[in-house]
């Protein structure tokens, strides 16, 4: 896809049911991010998932997602102490979720870990700009690479996963300019989030795409809501409140028949 110039496209799953979905709406990857700490766990951020849990999630994804090309996020605390460890963690997501790639966050100072890994056979997604797992060194949110310091500094990541064996990077919160240049620059395909369409595909948490949430929450900039799944279960949750309490609902038709005469003996 990328040497046809042909945009690759990734949506997040966390279970089953939005693996399937995924699956079946023909997306080319499915990622199961760390940011199933929010939209699965309802957790605040993504720095108390464990590897274990990571796991059992990739389970059910794998289950799901039948053709897609599955990647999974090593958390935090599960890769950055030594290349050792994050080989470690990789082939636990592998052998034990059932994902064919694993992610990981991080430019220059991940190469050692990301070659390490892709020695091993595992084929590794890189992940910079806006790095979730290090948002307090980050001071939050924000975007990068918005100075020419900060570009530069993009495009030395960039470039030292590819030289250690990404098979492709995230690009998140970068602008669209940069994330071009550096997508030009580079031999493996880009995977853009909130760094415009000059990438070589793009990312979304499906949660958030397809309007998976309650009114009111907040959704940062590039996210596009292309559906509304939580209005829909709602509705549905609600009409089925109201027929059980007005009786309409189990109609006949929901209902298992008897013999009459078997009842009849029974009544009797
Ligand atoms: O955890 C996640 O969902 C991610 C994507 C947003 C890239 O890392
Ligand atoms: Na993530």
């Amino acid at each position: 896809m990328h040497k046809r110039n042909e945009p690759i496209t990734m949506l997040t799953a966390h279970d089953f049911p939005s693996a399937h979905v995924a699956d079946q709406a023909d997306m080319d990857m499915v990622l199961v991010g760390d940011s199933l700490a929010m939209v699965a766990m309802g957790l605040d951020d993504t720095s108390e998932v464990v590897l274990e849990e990571m796991i059992l999630h990739c389970r059910s994804v794998a289950r799901g997602a039948r053709s897609a090309f599955i990647v999974g996020d090593l958390p935090m605390g599960s890769y950055e102490i030594s290349s050792e460890q994050a080989l470690g963690s990789a082939i636990r997501m592998v052998k034990e979720g059932r994902v064919h790639a694993i992610k990981l966050e991080g430019g220059v100072e991940m190469a050692a870990a990301i070659s390490k890994i892709t020695t091993a056979g595992i084929p590794v997604l890189a992940h910079v700009g806006l790095t979730p797992q290090r948002q307090n060194a980050l001071g939050g949110f924000r975007v990068q690479g918005k100075s020419t310091a900060s570009a530069l500094r993009l495009l030395t990541d960039a470039l030292a996963v590819q030289e250690a064996g990404a098979f492709a990077v995230v690009l998140e919160a970068v602008p669209a300019e940069v994330a071009t240049l550096i997508t030009k620059k580079l031999r493996i395909p880009t995977i853009g989030i909130g760094a415009g369409n000059g990438c070589s595909g793009q990312v979304l948490v499906q949660v958030d795409m397809s309007g998976n949430f309650p009114p009111g929450r907040f959704l940062p900039k590039f996210v596009k809501k292309f559906g509304d799944v939580w209005g829909e279960a709602k509705r549905a949750v609600e009409t089925y409140r109201s027929e059980v309490k007005d009786r309409s609902y189990p109609a006949p038709e929901h209902t298992y028949p008897m013999p009459k005469e078997e009842f009849a003996e029974f009544e009797r």
